[in-house]
């Protein structure tokens, strides 16, 4: 599991535990685990900004040999600005979002067992349907990597790292999508979801805006509760622990799972998800990213 060290993630893991099942974590530094998981869980480092520490905790994982039966890719950030760039000279947000967990996708996927589930946490800002504020353009992942969230270059875009965040969360339902429709995916029945726990305050994803941004995202967030019931970080871990447990399974093999109103529902991705060209492209590029081959027994 990635992002098992706080808010929705830090829930499920304590779900899970509870569950008894052998729960591994990846996590940045030691500082960084929660007490918890300290006593339930095993944690290896993971920072999802290095490609070289994605390679070195899935080496990890190979080693230990074992099938795994739930990859809970759950981690998520939102930078500050487009100008901030990983190790690897890619633009943070989607670095971070979907690149990394796009590595570690294809580098843990021979491990996984019959039957296994994949969850990738995804948002319905991913929609421009359920995101008026901020909805991706694209998902372009060469101009996603250099941080263009536009369609063109003439402008700069004054909701840069919002828009960002959304469309790598675009990124995560199209990851999804190619990784459900492969051969490995049928072969081994996987369950492949797309999960949306829905606006969920008090959580860590919005600590690396600049304060002013931050005050205005926790008034947008009050305004938006007084006529919505938001999310609560127990009810997300819940449903996402059931996910990766298969207590809770898709109907008719849909593939995203969003929480409205604190129930969960599976509606249809977005249109721009839907877009089979490129999602193919998305998965032939990110591979190319990562150095890896683009796998056309994985796409199917
Ligand atoms: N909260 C919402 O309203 C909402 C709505 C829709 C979707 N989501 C999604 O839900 C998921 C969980 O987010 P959250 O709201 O629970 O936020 P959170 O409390 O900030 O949790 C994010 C997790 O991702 C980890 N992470 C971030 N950057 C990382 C990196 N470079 N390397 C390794 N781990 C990293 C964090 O680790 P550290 O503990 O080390 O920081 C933390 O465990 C995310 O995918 C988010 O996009 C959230």
């Amino acid at each position: 599991m990635t992002g098992g060290t706080s808010g929705i993630g830090l829930a499920a893991a304590q779900a899970l535990m509870q569950s008894r099942v052998l729960l591994t974590v990846g996590a940045r530094g030691a500082g960084h685990v929660p007490r918890p998981l300290e006593a339930g869980a095993v944690v290896l480092p993971l920072d999802l900004a290095s490609l070289e520490s994605v390679r070195a905790f899935a080496a990890e994982i190979h080693a230990k040999g074992s099938p795994i039966d739930a990859l809970v890719l759950n981690a998520g950030m939102q930078a500050r600005d487009l100008d901030q760039r990983t190790i690897d000279g890619f633009e943070t947000t989607f670095a971070v979002n979907h690149l990394a967990h796009y590595l570690l996708l294809r580098l843990l996927a021979p491990l996984l067992a019959d039957g296994a589930r994949v969850i990738l946490t995804t948002s319905n800002l991913h929609d421009p349907r359920t995101n008026a504020v901020a909805p991706p353009y694209h998902a372009d992942p060469t101009r996603l990597a250099a941080g263009q969230t536009l369609l063109d270059d003439s402008r700069r875009d004054t909701m840069g790292p919002l828009r960002a965040y959304a469309a790598a969360k675009l990124c995560n339902v199209m990851t999804a999508m190619a990784f459900a429709q492969s051969e490995l995916a049928s072969a081994r029945h996987l369950q492949v979801i797309a999960f949306n726990p829905g606006f969920t305050p008090g959580t860590g994803l919005t600590r690396n805006h600049h304060p002013a941004m931050r005050f205005v995202l926790r008034l947008v967030a009050r305004a938006q509760g007084i006529w919505r019931r938001q999310n609560t970080v127990s009810g997300g871990g819940s449903i996402l622990a059931g996910l990766a447990l298969g207590s809770i399974a898709s109907p008719n093999g849909k593939i995203y799972a969003s929480q409205v109103n604190r129930e969960l529902v599976w509606p249809a991705v977005s249109d721009l998800a839907r877009d089979d060209a490129m999602t193919r492209r998305l998965w032939k590029e990110s591979a190319a990213m990562v150095g890896l081959p683009i796998d056309e027994a994985g796409l199917g």
